[in-house]
C-alpha cells in the first residue's frame, strides 16, 4: 500500500514552466528592491504599520473585522469593555506580537519545518483568550479545546475537502518537510515552493484551529527569509483584496489529478500550477502597490497637501510639514534642530514641535529624546491611501 503522504503529490510544478518561472524571479527581483530609497528608521515605523495591516487582513479573511482603530489601542493594552471586540483586540495583538518576533530573527529558522509551524502555532494560540480557544465541531456540536503548539488529534473538514486523518499527520508533515527543503531546490524553485507550499500546508490543515493564520505567517516569514518579503508589504492584504478568490483558489488546487496528461501525483499538476501563478501575481501586485506608495516624490507631495491643509484649518501650526520632511529625509532629529528647521526663534519653533508630537505626527521613546516620524490613523489615510479599506 501507498505511504498516506503520497496522496498529496505533487508537491511542485514541473521544472521548466517558463510564465511560472518568470514570475518567480519579477517576485524576486521586485521584492528585493522595495523601499531602498527609504530612511532605515522610516522604514522600521513603517514596520510596525505594516504589521498591523497584515494582522487587520488575515484576521479579516478569518472573518474577524478587527478596525482598526482598536488594534492601535490594543497594541498600548487600551482594550474594549464589550467582550467581543476585546478578544479580537486581543487576537490583533497576538498576531503582531508573533510577526514582530518573526521580523526581528527570534524565530526558529529553518522553514519550513515542523518546529517553525508548531512555534507559531503555540506563540500565537498562547496569547489568545480562552474564549478563542474552542471551536465546536459543526456536526455533533462537541466542543474542542485548541492546544497551543499541539498537532490536532481530531478529524476535521475545510469546506468540501476533507484533510488527512489526524493519525496520519506526522507523515505529511515529514513530507512537507523534505519536499519544500530549500537546500534542495535551485533557487527559482524555492521561489515556488513558497506558492505551493501555501496551498500544500491548509491542505493538510494541521491544526485544529488558526490553519489560514499560522499558513499566512509561514508564507511571510519564508518570503522574508529569501529577502523577497519585507515588513514593507502584507502577503495577508493581497490574499484579502478578494476572499472569496482566495479561498476558491485554495478549493480548486484540492482537486484529484484530472486524466493521464494532469502530471503523476494524486491531486492535479494543472491546479497546483495555477494557484502558484496565482498566490506570486498576488505577491507582485503588493510589491507594487507599496513600491507606488512609498515612491519618495509623491510620498512628500501628499504629506505636503494634507499637513498645508491642516494649517489652513487651523489644525496644526505653521512649519509642521519642515519639521515631518526633516524627520522623512534624515530618520530622527534632535529636539534642539527644531528652531534651525523652521527658522523660527527656539521658543515658537518647540511649540510648532510640542503640537506635532501631541498629535502623534513625531514620535520619541523619552520625552527628551530625538523624535521621528509617526503614523497617526489620519496620516496613513492621507500618505498612504488606500493601504487599509476607507472605513465611513
Ligand atoms: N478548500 C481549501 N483547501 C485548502 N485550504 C483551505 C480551503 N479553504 C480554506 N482554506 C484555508 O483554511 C483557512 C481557514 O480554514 P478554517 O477556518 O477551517 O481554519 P482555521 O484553522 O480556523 O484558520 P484561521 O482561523 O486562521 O482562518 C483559510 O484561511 C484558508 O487559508
Ligand atoms: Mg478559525
Amino acid at each position: 500500500m501507498k505511504e498516506p503522504a503520497a496522496l498529496m503529490e505533487p508537491m511542485l510544478p514541473a521544472q521548466g514552466l517558463k510564465e511560472l518561472e518568470d514570475m518567480a524571479m519579477e517576485l524576486a527581483k521586485k521584492g528585493n528592491a522595495l523601499a531602498g530609497t527609504l530612511h532605515p528608521i522610516v522604514r522600521q515605523s513603517l514596520g510596525d504599520l505594516v504589521r498591523s495591516v497584515n494582522c487587520y487582513y488575515s484576521n479579516l479573511i478569518e472573518g474577524h473585522d478587527t478596525h482598526p482603530r482598536d488594534i492601535d489601542k490594543a497594541l498600548v493594552d487600551d482594550l474594549s469593555g464589550d467582550p467581543v471586540r476585546r478578544n479580537l483586540q486581543l487576537e490583533a495583538k497576538a498576531h503582531i506580537e508573533v510577526q514582530r518576533m518573526i521580523d526581528k530573527g527570534e524565530a526558529p529558522p529553518v522553514i519550513p519545518s515542523k518546529e517553525f509551524l508548531l512555534w507559531v502555532h503555540f506563540e500565537f494560540s498562547s496569547r489568545l483568550p480562552d474564549d478563542l480557544l474552542w471551536i465546536e465541531n459543526p456536526d455533533t456540536g462537541e466542543k474542542l479545546e485548541v492546544i497551543p503548539g499541539e498537532i490536532r488529534k481530531s478529524e476535521v473538514a475545510v469546506g468540501r475537502h476533507i484533510p488527512p486523518l489526524a493519525k496520519n499527520l506526522d507523515p505529511f508533515l515529514t513530507r512537507f518537510e523534505q519536499a519544500y527543503a530549500p537546500e534542495k531546490l535551485s533557487q527559482v524553485q524555492q521561489v515556488i515552493a513558497i506558492a505551493a507550499s501555501h496551498h500544500r500546508l491548509t491542505w493538510i490543515h494541521p491544526f485544529l484551529d488558526g490553519n489560514g493564520r499560522v499558513a499566512r505567517l509561514y508564507s511571510h516569514a519564508w518570503l522574508l527569509e529569501s529577502e523577497i518579503g519585507s515588513s514593507l508589504w502584507s502577503v495577508s492584504r493581497g490574499l484579502a483584496r478578494n476572499i472569496d478568490e482566495y479561498k476558491a483558489r485554495l478549493m480548486a488546487a484540492d482537486a484529484p489529478r484530472k486524466g493521464d496528461l494532469d502530471g503523476r501525483g494524486n491531486l492535479s499538476h494543472e491546479e497546483l500550477k495555477n494557484f502558484c501563478q496565482y498566490f506570486l501575481g498576488v505577491c507582485i501586485d503588493q510589491i507594487e502597490f507599496m513600491a507606488k506608495l512609498l515612491n519618495i516624490d509623491n510620498f512628500v507631495t501628499r504629506m505636503n497637501i494634507h499637513i498645508q491643509e491642516e494649517v489652513a484649518l487651523k489644525r496644526l501650526p505653521k512649519e509642521s510639514f519642515s519639521l515631518l520632511r526633516e524627520a522623512l529625509y534624515v530618520g530622527e532629529f534632535k529636539r534642539g534642530r527644531a528652531a534651525e528647521i523652521t527658522g523660527y526663534q527656539d521658543r515658537k519653533a518647540r511649540e510648532v514641535l510640542s503640537a506635532l508630537v501631541d498629535k502623534g505626527y513625531l514620535v520619541s521613546d523619552t520625552e527628551r529624546s530625538p523624535v521621528r516620524l509617526g503614523f497617526p490613523g489620519e496620516a496613513v489615510e492621507r500618505w498612504l491611501p488606500k493601504l487599509y479599506p476607507t472605513f465611513s
